[in-house]
């Protein structure tokens, strides 16, 4: 018996979860947040929160500030038109805010400044013709203030704004090199670009209208590109602390897009006066050989001397372990240092600590995403300690104090504010979304336990979320449901789009496994599913049935349903053709791989490269053993099936080909498409009949309704 999980279950039925039940309703109208950041003496931090109404089919967004000693939490701005904020200026509570309307120019947004304390006071400061975000900003020893921007660009470097140009006659689309669509876009000449200004100190900022594009001259066989798409945002670049030098992520400009992964960071002067350089360019002075992969996170130290950022070393697998390196940028002796280098694990975010000696890292662990400090005289055998537990850090602020400011979510909360010690001690709790929102309320750690079982070669663990009343004596059917990525994983947040208590709530007992390729558990485990899509992890999969079934007696395996996206999706239509498909009443696939001969279609060629282990013409056999469609003929449980037409990762095809095939063979089946939706459902009138279609089908299957 698995002692570990014995251990949580009895934590989650000490105390009995009252009762709480969330619908999709609930959960797409609920408050958003963002993260929380403090003002420059960590005094007072600010936050925003968007809900959304079914009376009148909008949202409604309102900026907080949040007391940081004592969590008092204020209304700041009540209105549509701020969409961001950054603390900057002459005195501890100065802002600029970006107003996202422009009175001059259709399409542009302008830049305000003003002081939380009087924010009706606010001025107009900058009118930019062109829909420009990301904002980041530092005073100047001067009493100016350096600020960047980013913005899609022409290829002659000027900002492109989509309400000023005139729709060409036709339509057509012509290339001469592969990366024709990157997740749900056609790609054109145009690519995101840093764009860097100055306003002018004085009573109040003014501005000379002067933008410098940091990015678009930098070019070889493609142009520089950053933020780098489609995710990509304000912290693909940062400014450097007295605000002279800019750092920013490209993809490498020397080689094609679309089957390679690497990017290098650049650094230039603010004012443009030089060209941009790559710090960590395949032939830089010091740069690491084997350091040829994705770049990510470039971080100025608070003397501006150092930038920390992470690098990968392959050079076409986006899930390689991202190594911790910082880059000594101020002197002659260039120079680029590795820290903590076998450290079995690939942090994805990073700060400074306040003296600039060490570094906080955020990284997967454990179905969770914790902080870990590493200093910088960090060895090659360092293993830094984890400073959070529970919970998926959403980001976090080292204050003056030394002490950090974490924005976190968890699978009972969708944002919770507190501060901790470097060494993890609690400092201040100042906010529990579950405490506050009326369809979060009686969510709580209760809710939630896992389990560790045997797998294929090692451990795998899977997270249990109980129903609204769960009682162990009674038995509810199995929501099994399998991640995407592959390289990813059911992780202890809040999720708007699978989550796990909405699904629970409909009268489940849900199973989420992380099975082999899972992150968080050593890259080892990871990178195992490599051509081995349906080995391992199904292995996996069918192991953790097995142990709920002959475990768990509140959970009814007879009439289980099992449900997945993207790889989940493609393992959705693998278990169907295999004997675990057997176990389940329904299915269901979003967004999911068929074919996996199609993935040549896809837009990101070094993903189904990498994972199997070749080319389409030289090692087809791989993409034949692992390829659902090859066992159509064992095909026989009722299949749900759900492919948007914008996602251009799986074109909606593989979906229309699992649906052909389940109606030709007279299986039940049911086909959803959004042709605005891409590989998510992001649109909440669309995730509420995601939702509303999906359980109709499960609970019909499962029993739970006629
Ligand atoms: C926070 O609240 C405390 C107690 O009311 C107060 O003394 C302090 O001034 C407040 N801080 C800020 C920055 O408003
Ligand atoms: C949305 O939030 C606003 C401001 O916090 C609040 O006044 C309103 O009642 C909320 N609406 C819903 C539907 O929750
Ligand atoms: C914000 O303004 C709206 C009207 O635009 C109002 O319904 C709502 O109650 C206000 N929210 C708060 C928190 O004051
Ligand atoms: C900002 O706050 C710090 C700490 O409270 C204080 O020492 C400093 O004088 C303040 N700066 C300004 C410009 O008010
Ligand atoms: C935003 O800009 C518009 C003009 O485009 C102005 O009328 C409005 O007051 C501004 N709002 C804020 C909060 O700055
Ligand atoms: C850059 O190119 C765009 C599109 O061709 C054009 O509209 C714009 O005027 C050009 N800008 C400059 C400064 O030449
Ligand atoms: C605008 O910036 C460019 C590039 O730094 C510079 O050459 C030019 O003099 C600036 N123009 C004004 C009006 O400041
Ligand atoms: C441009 O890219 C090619 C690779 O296609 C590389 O060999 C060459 O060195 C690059 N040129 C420059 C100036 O970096
Ligand atoms: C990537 O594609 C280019 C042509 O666009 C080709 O020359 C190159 O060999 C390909 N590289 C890999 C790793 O597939
Ligand atoms: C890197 O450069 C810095 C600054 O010049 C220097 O202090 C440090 O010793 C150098 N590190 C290595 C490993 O050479
Ligand atoms: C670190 O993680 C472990 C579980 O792996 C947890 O028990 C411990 O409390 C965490 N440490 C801190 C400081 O949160
Ligand atoms: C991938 O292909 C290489 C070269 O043929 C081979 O050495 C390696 O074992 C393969 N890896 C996997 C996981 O199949």
């Amino acid at each position: 018996m698995n002692m570990l999980f014995w251990k949580a279950l009895a934590t989650a039925l000490a105390v009995l979860p009252i009762a709480s039940a969330i619908t999709p309703e609930e959960l797409l109208a609920a408050p958003r947040r963002s993260d929380l950041s403090p003002n420059p003496p960590g005094e007072i931090g600010i936050f925003s929160s968007t809900n959304y109404s079914w009376e009148s089919h909008k949202a409604h967004t309102v900026w907080n500030t949040v007391n940081l000693t004592t969590g008092e939490i204020s209304l700041l701005y009540n209105g549509s038109e701020i969409s961001e904020i950054v603390w900057v200026g002459p005195t501890n509570t100065s802002i600029l805010y970006i107003n996202g309307t422009n009175e001059e120019d259709d399409g542009g947004i302008s830049i305000y400044g003003g002081d939380i304390t009087a924010l009706d006071e606010a001025y107009l400061i900058a009118s930019l013709p062109a829909p420009y975000s990301g904002l980041k900003a530092v005073a100047t020893s001067s009493g100016d203030v350096n600020f960047l921007v980013n913005a899609l660009a022409w290829p002659n470097g000027t900002a492109y704004n989509e309400a000023l140009v005139e729709q060409p006659l036709s339509t057509a689309r012509i290339y001469d090199s592969i990366y024709v669509r990157h997740w749900d876009t056609w790609l054109t000449e145009r690519k995101y670009a840093v764009f860097a200004g100055t306003l002018t100190g004085g009573d109040k900022y003014s501005f000379s209208g002067n933008l410098t594009n940091l990015v678009s001259a930098i070019s070889n066989v493609t142009r520089a590109e950053s933020p780098v798409q489609p995710f990509g945002d304000s912290g693909d670049y940062d400014i450097s602390p007295d605000g002279t030098t800019v750092a920013f992520l490209t993809k490498n400009i020397d080689l094609p897009l679309a089957n390679y992964t690497s990017s290098q960071i650049y650094l230039v002067p603010h004012n443009g006066s030089s060209k941009a350089v790559p710090i960590n360019g395949f032939s830089g002075p010091s740069t690491p050989p084997n350091a040829q992969g994705a770049s990510a996170q470039p971080h100025f130290s608070p003397d501006g001397s150092k930038i920390a950022y992470f690098q990968q070393d392959g050079i076409s697998y986006e899930s390689d372990k991202n190594k911790v390196y910082v880059a000594n940028v101020d002197s002659e002796n260039f120079n680029i240092t590795v820290l903590a280098e076998n450290w079995d694990s690939t942090p994805d975010q990073v700060s400074w600590s306040v003296d600039g000696t060490s570094l906080f890292v955020a990284a997967p662990d454990l179905g969770n995403e914790r902080i870990f400090e590493i200093p910088l005289s960090a060895q090659a055998d360092f293993k830094p300690a984890n400073l959070t537990d529970s919970g998926v850090v959403a980001s976090y602020y080292v204050l003056p104090d030394g002490n950090l400011l974490v924005s976190d979510s968890k699978i009972w909360s969708s944002r919770d504010f507190y501060i901790i010690s470097p060494d993890g001690a609690l400092v201040t709790d100042l906010f529990h979304a579950n405490q506050v929102d009326p369809e979060l309320a009686g969510l709580g750690p209760d809710d939630v336990s896992e389990f560790y079982t045997q797998g294929s070669f090692t451990q795998v663990q899977s997270w249990l979320i109980f129903p609204k009343g769960f009682d162990p004596s009674k038995k509810y059917p199995l929501a099994f449901i399998v991640h995407g990525g592959p390289q990813g994983g059911h992780y202890n947040s809040w999720s708007t789009r699978w989550n796990f208590k909405v699904w629970a709530d409909q009268g489940y007992v849900v199973v989420a496994p992380n099975p082999t390729g899972s992150t968080g558990w050593g890259t080892a485990f990871q990178d195992a599913i490599q051509n081995n899509w349906g080995g391992y992890p199904y292995e996996d999969l069918v192991a953790v049935w097995e142990y709920v079934d002959s475990h768990l007696d509140y959970v009814d395996t007879e009439n289980g349903i099992e449900a997945g996206a993207s790889y989940g999706g493609y393992m959705t239509n693998w278990i169907q053709g295999h004997d675990l498909g057997r176990k389940f009443k329904a299915l269901v696939t979003h967004d999911g791989a068929t074919n996996i001969v199609a993935q040549i279609g896809t837009e990101e060629l070094w993903f189904t490269q990498h994972e199997m282990n070749g080319t389409l013409w030289d090692n087809r056999d791989n993409y034949e053993r692992w390829n659902p469609i090859n066992y159509i003929h064992n095909w026989a449980t009722p299949h749900f099936v759900v492919h948007n037409s914008l996602d251009y990762r799986l074109p909606e095809s593989e979906g229309i080909a699992l649906f052909n095939i389940l109606q030709e063979r007279g299986i039940p089946s049911k086909f959803l498409s959004f042709p605005d939706e891409n590989h998510w459902v992001l649109n909440r009138e669309n995730s509420l009949v995601w939702h509303r279609e999906i359980f109709d089908w499960i609970n019909h299957y499962s029993g739970i309704s006629g």
